[in-house]
């Protein structure tokens, strides 16, 4: 994968909101319909308001899939989401990602060395061509293709249960097991759902050898689940939902699938970033409901219904800090080079590369 950067000058942190405001709203309307700015649930409000198109990383991905007209395609959001966009588009659209910085440290948790490693490990158990590679979209691009070139499929957490099934289940499965990679926990939440117990599952630790785990329980595992987490949703726990149930006896539960099975057991319902939101605009005026997702997200479901009751089950509210990046200097720097013809922080994926992990995305997509 190659980065192409290079610094925003100083001036765009000292504009006020107001100036930088006007900048991005002239900035946006010279590039017109050459323009797509993509905008994740979990952006600032500062940068949501300019975003064309709003979702979770599976709706994301399908706007870029299906947005040949917009050369210019900004993306509010993190590393792998715009990486996944650049592989998903075509040759003369450029992916721009605000600020380079933006990536996602649970992504990280899973290394290509380390997967390479793992499935060579797990070759000398298991037959290879039963074992079917999953990766959640939060990965890599070295990843999707790794998974692409070995006859898995990517998923989000919106598809998770549809592509698992795909691997395992109906007339023609894959394979008789997965390795799902780099969340631990939305792999346990979406086979626990699919009617799994925890006991057909096995956590395989990079950092140990054979993965932490003995032949036996290798052989046995249903479920292999790469010891990933996303720090923010890690953050949430089941005494937080005691006490806000105990203040809200006819409260609601609703978690992201990020969190681990415990919490996901004791709310009322676990979903993708949309689903949360479609939960929300479903419930009836005056419901308090407590969410587990990170607060932008949460803060905003606040603001847009004042009929409701809306909590974020974290009472130190930890935002993802390297969604965060993305701020509305960064946005104005990338819109106004733009229209002065220089392209920065654009998102491109190797040809290698993106062609195997465009197999495990459009795998995905004709899934779902
Ligand atoms: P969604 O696919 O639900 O938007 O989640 C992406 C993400 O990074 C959650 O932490
Ligand atoms: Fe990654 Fe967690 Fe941030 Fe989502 S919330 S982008 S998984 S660090």
């Amino acid at each position: 994968m190659l980065k192409i950067s290079a610094g925003m000058p100083q001036g765009y942190t000292a504009a006020s909101p107001e100036e930088l405001a006007e900048r991005i709203g002239a900035a946006k309307a010279a590039l017109g319909d050459r323009l797509l700015i993509l905008g994740h649930h979990y952006q600032m409000d500062e940068v949501m308001r300019w975003a064309d198109v709003r979702g979770d990383s599976f709706g994301l991905s399908r706007q870029a899939a299906d947005r040949g007209d917009a050369d210019l395609i900004v993306f509010c959001g993190v590393h792998f989401m715009a990486e996944s966009a650049d592989i998903l588009t075509g040759p003369d659209q450029r992916v721009i990602l605000p600020d380079l910085a933006a990536g996602c440290q649970m992504a990280d948790m899973a290394d290509i060395d380390q997967v390479e490693a793992a499935w060579d490990q797990l070759g000398q158990v298991v037959d290879l061509e039963r074992l079917v590679p999953i990766t959640y979209m939060n990965s890599t691009a070295a990843i999707k293709a790794f998974v692409g070139r070995h006859g898995g499929a990517v998923c989000t957490s919106s598809n998770a249960r549809a592509v698992l099934s795909w691997a395992i289940e109906g007339a023609e499965p894959r394979g008789d097991k997965v390795l799902f990679f780099p969340d631990q926990h939305l792999g346990r939440n979406t086979a626990v759902d699919m009617g799994y117990s925890l006991d057909e599952m096995e956590v395989w630790d990079p950092f140990a050898p054979s993965g932490g785990l003995k032949s036996e329980a290798i052989a046995a595992a249903r479920f292999l689940l790469w010891k990933g987490h996303c720090s923010v949703h890690q953050r949430f726990n089941v005494s937080q939902i005691e006490s806000f149930r105990a203040a809200h006896p006819d409260g609601l539960v609703i978690v992201h699938p990020e969190c681990s099975h415990e919490v996901v057991l004791q709310a009322d319902a676990s979903g993708s970033t949309d689903a949360i939101i479609r939960f929300v605009d479903a419930a009836a005026p005056g419901t308090a409901i407590g969410i587990g997702t990170e607060v932008h997200l949460v803060k905003r479901l606040a603001d847009e219904h004042p009929d409701l009751e809306i909590i974020c089950l974290d009472p130190e509210v930890c935002p993802c800090a390297t969604m965060a990046r993305i701020d509305a200097p960064h946005l104005c720097w990338v819109l106004e080079e733009a229209v002065a013809g220089r392209i920065r922080n654009q998102i491109t994926v190797d040809a290698s590369t993106a062609e195997w992990a465009k197999v495990a995305l459009e795998r995905m997509l004709s899934i779902t």
